[in-house]
């Protein structure tokens, strides 16, 4: 038999990895609906041409990343690489492409054939939040907040950077002149990467090639390129973000990997995962829905990495619950009823029952493993004493002599 192996870049989930990973999706999760985002499932199976049509066929996800695979019919499907398509997808094919403003999100696994490494994989988890039907920046703003909301609440430091570039004529104009401008280096840029670059001239922008990076330096920048009114749009969304302090960082080689964007676009960086510091990234797309078939409505949303999240995470992740270890049978028995006390008073509560026969200083390893603040392990003393010590194991609370009682209030 084949030896029984996990494919590369998608590895099983189990310990405190996946404990992370439910963590920032639910925190995702609460936050999405307290912006009154409602949750919208799409497939993973789509139409290989939905992402060719709307994520562009120069972007490194249709050249190098996608899934493909052909049904028994020989219909060319993929694996979705993003969320954004499918959801503008299925709002055109179930008539939902109408004025109405709608804000959806989605959680759940995309999958991309890159070199995996740390924060990279090839099957991983995206949040993400779509806001249909609104062009004003306040919509902006507003995606702009949800974010940084999930950051703050999973105590993420992150920095924020943005971007305006303009519409579809602006984004041709700057493309054109950077065809010209790129010309002039020609003898200077490998032939493969120079001809791809010909293709998409806007990638110099943020290519991680030594010699590319050194010519674009000079080039003139997307604004050079806007109209009055996008001047005074970028310059209103800043100014509305500093009257909301949220600090950001104008960056004006950041053009996002992908065909679809208008307007602001903006990433979230975080410096924990070395390569792979980008943790969450949008922006708006206002011709999608009409490219892709649908009426002419404009949108703007952001995905995050929930692994890559859970990656930063993990390290500050603790349990707040309470381990009840135990020395013999008697001893289990009563942490037993004392552990089912505690769930039926406060039903959130983590309560370990610990099972096996490991002496003291394992159970306390255990304990700790599991990330418990609080350790309890009843022996003869304390079913005779009917006084328990309550251990912290998170070294900011002191160890504490409790009776069944008092231990049943704290943990209420
Ligand atoms: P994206 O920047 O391609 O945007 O991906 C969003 C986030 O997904 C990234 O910031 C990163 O945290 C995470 N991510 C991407 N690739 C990987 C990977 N191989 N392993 C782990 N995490 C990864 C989009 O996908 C757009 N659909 C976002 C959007 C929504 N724009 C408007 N609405």
């Amino acid at each position: 038999m084949k030896e029984l192996k996990t494919i590369r870049g998608m590895p099983d989930l189990y310990g405190l990895e996946v404990q992370a990973i439910s963590f920032v999706e639910k925190t995702c999760e609460k936050v999405f609906r307290s912006f009154n985002f409602k949750e919208f499932r799409t497939p993973i199976l789509e139409n290989k041409s939905l992402f060719e049509r709307s994520v562009g066929d120069t972007s490194d996800i249709i050249q190098k990343e996608m899934y493909e695979l052909q049904d028994r019919k020989g219909e060319n499907l993929c694996l979705r690489p993003e969320g954004t398509a499918g959801l503008v997808r299925a709002l055109i094919t179930n008539g939902l492409d109408d004025l109405e403003i709608k804000k959806y999100f989605y959680i759940g696994p995309m999958f991309r054939y890159e070199r995996p490494q740390k924060g990279r994989k090839r099957q991983f988890v995206q949040a993400g939040i779509e806001l249909i039907g609104d062009d004003s920046i306040n919509a902006d703003v507003e995606i702009l907040q949800v974010a940084k909301i999930v950051l703050e609440q999973l105590s993420i430091p992150s920095e924020l950077e943005i971007n305006f570039i303009g519409d579809i004529e602006c984004i041709e104009n700057f493309r054109d002149y950077l065809r010209d401008y790129l010309q002039q280096y020609k003898d200077q840029i490998e032939e493969k990467l120079y001809f791809r670059l010909l293709r998409n001239p806007i990638r110099a922008l943020d290519s991680k090639d030594e010699k590319i990076k050194d010519i674009i330096k000079d080039a003139r920048p997307i604004s050079d390129f806007f109209t009055e009114e996008q001047k005074t749009r970028f310059e209103d969304i800043k100014s509305l973000l500093d009257s909301l302090e949220i600090n950001y960082k104008v960056n004006p080689n950041l053009v996002r990997g992908l065909d679809y964007y208008t307007g602001l676009v903006f990433e979230f960086t975080n410096n924990n995962l070395g390569a792979q510091n980008a943790i969450l990234g949008g922006g708006r797309y206002d011709n999608l829905i009409a490219d892709l078939g649908g009426n002419k409505i404009p949108a703007t949303g952001f995905a995050l990495g929930v692994d890559r999240l859970a990656e930063i995470v993990v390290t500050n992740l603790d349990n707040s619950g309470i381990f009840l270890g135990s020395l013999d049978s008697k001893s289990k028995a009563y942490a037993q009823k004392l552990g089912f006390k505690l769930r039926s008073n406060n039903p959130t509560l983590n309560v370990e029952t610990y099972l096996g026969n490991a002496n003291l200083n394992k159970q306390l390893k255990k304990a700790d493993s599991f990330g418990f603040k609080f350790v309890i392990i009843i022996g003869q003393e304390e079913l005779n004493s009917g006084v328990f010590k309550l251990k912290s194991l998170s070294n900011t609370a002191e160890d504490q002599d409790m009776t069944e009682k008092e231990l049943l209030e704290k943990f209420s």
